[in-house]
Parts: structure tokens; C-alpha cells; sequence
């Protein structure tokens, strides 16, 4: 994450000319749909990782975040009864380096290893293809959407995908709660928000005491993410196992403007310029735990930093530095752990949030002590 915000630029793209064409035939969109379809055209068409993309994520920064969940998956296997067969499920695998380095980890527990089919859920024909190179000899399976995947005793991994998913937001204008949409000026080329009564009854969806808040407020909800976390909470209580969802958000609902984009490793108008920049949103992980709560057993959020230290990221990172081949090899595993750690990197705004099946009275490593979720912000 970056701190400029890059230029505007007013010549639209041949997705962004679509986008216009499609508001003017059917109105303004609801942020939720103008979001799906920008997410959508970018994971399709853009090199988004690295440092020639627009972000980084956990596991592109360091091999030690895919070893420490690779420790925290067995650790569950040998504790829910070694089962001999175990669906692991990715959502949103990206360049497949998180699920690589987890198997090759794994390379240490062959009974676990060889018991493991992987099932990729993946939209992005483009980024199958990367994921197909990387994972090719562990012979994946893809699929649109979770709900596709066979039921069985399943690790489901959702690495940086919720926060990719569309959120609504409304927004609190003379007293009366609207609807946040987005229109586009043909006269300034530009997208931009307008806003229309919602659709729904907004008590219905939100807390009570945010109801009243003086102006200006905005909340947000997603629904897509709601959706998702209630099938991987109804799949594991038919198939059994646990799930990790890990994402940078806030651990108390509140309301503010949490839209973003990333180009460049810039923060950039999530408005303009769709599909050719990363557009995302906060994950509201109080509204996903009570959405969870339904149906399986709730660890955390803690934050990651927390999290990977418990599992021994630093003990580890020593071992590793103490026999790196150079010197830089050394100092690129330390400032990989400070960067997947530190409170000013990623170690506080993101947090990390186990499921288990309502059966199981397992507490996952790492959530022992649930205070490790340092008090976040919201927004
Ligand atoms: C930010 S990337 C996360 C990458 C990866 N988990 C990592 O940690 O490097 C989001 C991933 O989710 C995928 N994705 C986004 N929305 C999706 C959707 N609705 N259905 C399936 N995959 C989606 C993208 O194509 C991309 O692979």
C-alpha cells in the first residue's frame, strides 16, 4: 500500500467506455455493481501482483506467511484425527504462491501431504493460467464458486478475497439514509456518485444505534462476503474440517467510507479508471463473525501479526536467516517478517479469523488467547 494518489487521467478505456455505455442504457449503478464489474475486468485483464503490479499481498511478500499456515493446517489435521483425505480449498488463489508454499511445506508431513486434493475457486481465466504453471504437478481443480466444490472434509484458505468482493454504501444526506450509486458525466468524463432511495429497508441491515448517527456517515455492507462466509460455515458443518479467512479490515462494525484502489502500489480513485485498478474494500469482520456464528464455531479476529507470531514466524525467520546463502538473503527474511508483522505494515490492519464446525471443540493455534486482535479502527 502506497500513500500518492496517482494522476487522473480522462481518457477512457475501452472497459471504462462500456462501463458508460451500460450506465447510460440502464441508470446510475449501486457501488456493489460498479465494483463487481471493475473487480472482474481487472483480475481478467492486469498483471496485479508485484512489484511491476499494483499490490502485494502476504505470501508474495514472503515464503515464511505460506510456511506458518502450512504449520497451522497440520496442526489442525493431527488434532481433527489425521483424516486420509482433505480437500484443500483456495478462493481467490492469485499467482497460487500461497497454496505452492504450503505444499511444499507440507513436504515434511507425507501422510498429510498425499491425502490432499486441491480445488481452486478462481474467475479469472488469466489468472488460472499463472495458477495452472505453478500448481500443475498437485493436478488442481477450478471451479466459478464454492458452492461448486464437493462436500468433504475441507481446509478452505481465503487469502485478500473478501476484501475483493462488492460492497453496497449508503450514505446519511438530510437526514434520510440514500443509497450511494455511481453515474458518469459525459461532459467531464468522469465517473462519478449520485445517490437514489435504497432499495431496502436500510433499519434491516444496520446496527440500530447507526441509524441516528449525525451526518456525514456512510455505511457499508456486503453481501457478497455475508454469502460467503455462511457457505464455507455450512461446509464445514456437512464435511467437517476448518477454514482461515485473512484480509485487512476492521474487528468492530462502524460506519466510513472504505472504497479504495491500488495502482502501482499508489492509493487511487476507486472511480476512475475501472478495471485497470485494484478496487477494494475494508472486510467488516464483526458482521462476518455474527453471519458465522449461525453455523460453526468462531476464532478471533486476531490480528496477524499476532497470529503468525504465535505460530513461531520469528523463531522460524531465525533458523532461516542463520543459514541464508548471502547476506541479502538474510535481510530480505527479516524485512519479510517486519513487513507480514509490524503494526505500521500489515501486522495490525489485517486480521486473521478461524472457522470450525459447531461440533468440534478444538481451539485453533494462534487463537488461544483472543486478545492478540489489538483494538483496529474502523475505516
Ligand atoms: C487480491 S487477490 C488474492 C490473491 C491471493 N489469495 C494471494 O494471497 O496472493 C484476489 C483473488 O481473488 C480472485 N477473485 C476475485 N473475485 C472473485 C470472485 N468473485 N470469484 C472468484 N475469484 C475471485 C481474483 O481473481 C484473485 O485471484
Amino acid at each position: 500500500m502506497g500513500e500518492n494518489i496517482a494522476p487522473q487521467n480522462n481518457t477512457l478505456s475501452p472497459f471504462a467506455a462500456q462501463l458508460a455505455a451500460r450506465i447510460s442504457r440502464e441508470g446510475p449503478l449501486t457501488v456493489a455493481a460498479f465494483m463487481d464489474a471493475a473487480a472482474h475486468e481487472y483480475y481478467a485483464a492486469q498483471k496485479v501482483f508485484g512489484r511491476s503490479g499494483d499490490f502485494t499481498t502476504a505470501p508474495e511478500i514472503s515464503q515464511l506467511f505460506g510456511e506458518m499456515i502450512a504449520v497451522w493446517l497440520t496442526d489442525m489435521w493431527m488434532r481433527l484425527g489425521r483424516p486420509e483425505h482433505v480437500q484443500l480449498i483456495e478462493l481467490g488463489p492469485g499467482r497460487g504462491t500461497l497454496t505452492a508454499d504450503i505444499m511444499r511445506t507440507l513436504k515434511a508431513w507425507p501422510d498429510f501431504q498425499n491425502g490432499i486434493s486441491l480445488h481452486l475457486v478462481e474467475n479469472s481465466p488469466r489468472l488460472r493460467d499463472v495458477q495452472a504453471t505453478v500448481l500443475t504437478k498437485f493436478t488442481p481443480t477450478w471451479y466459478d464458486r464454492l458452492d461448486d466444490v464437493p462436500v468433504g472434509f475441507s481446509f478452505i484458505l481465503a487469502n485478500e478475497f473478501l476484501d475483493a468482493l462488492p460492497i453496497h454504501q449508503f450514505e446519511k444526506i438530510g437526514g434520510q439514509w440514500m443509497e450511494r450509486r455511481v453515474r458518469f458525466s459525459a461532459t467531464k468524463q468522469v465517473f462519478e456518485f449520485t445517490h437514489t432511495l435504497p432499495d431496502i429497508a436500510i433499519e434491516s441491515v444496520m446496527p440500530a444505534d447507526f441509524v441516528a448517527a449525525p451526518e456525514p456517515a456512510i455505511f457499508e455492507i456486503s453481501p457478497a462476503s455475508l454469502t460467503v462466509t455462511e457457505q464455507i460455515c455450512q461446509r464445514l458443518q456437512r464435511g467437517g474440517g476448518a477454514a482461515l479467512i485473512i484480509d485487512y479490515g476492521h474487528d468492530k462494525a462502524g460506519l466510513g467510507d472504505t472504497l479504495q484502489a491500488l495502482e502501482k502500489h499508489g492509493y487511487a480513485d476507486p472511480l476512475q479508471n475501472p478495471g485497470g485498478r485494484d478496487i477494494t474494500a475494508h472486510v467488516d469482520f464483526a458482521t462476518c463473525k455474527l453471519a458465522a456464528e449461525k453455523y460453526a464455531h468462531v476464532h478471533g479476529p486476531v490480528t496477524q501479526g499476532a497470529f503468525l507470531q504465535r505460530l513461531g514466524i520469528v523463531e522460524r525467520t531465525e533458523v532461516l536467516a542463520d543459514s541464508a546463502a548471502t547476506p541479502e538473503d538474510a535481510r530480505d527474511l527479516q524485512t519479510g517478517l517486519i513487513r507480514l508483522t509490524a503494526p505500521e505494515h500489515m501486522g495490525r490492519l489485517f486480521k486473521v479469523m478461524a472457522l470450525t464446525a459447531k461440533d468440534s471443540d478444538i481451539v485453533p493455534a494462534g487463537f488461544a488467547d483472543d486478545t492478540g486482535g489489538e483494538e483496529s479502527d474502523h475505516g
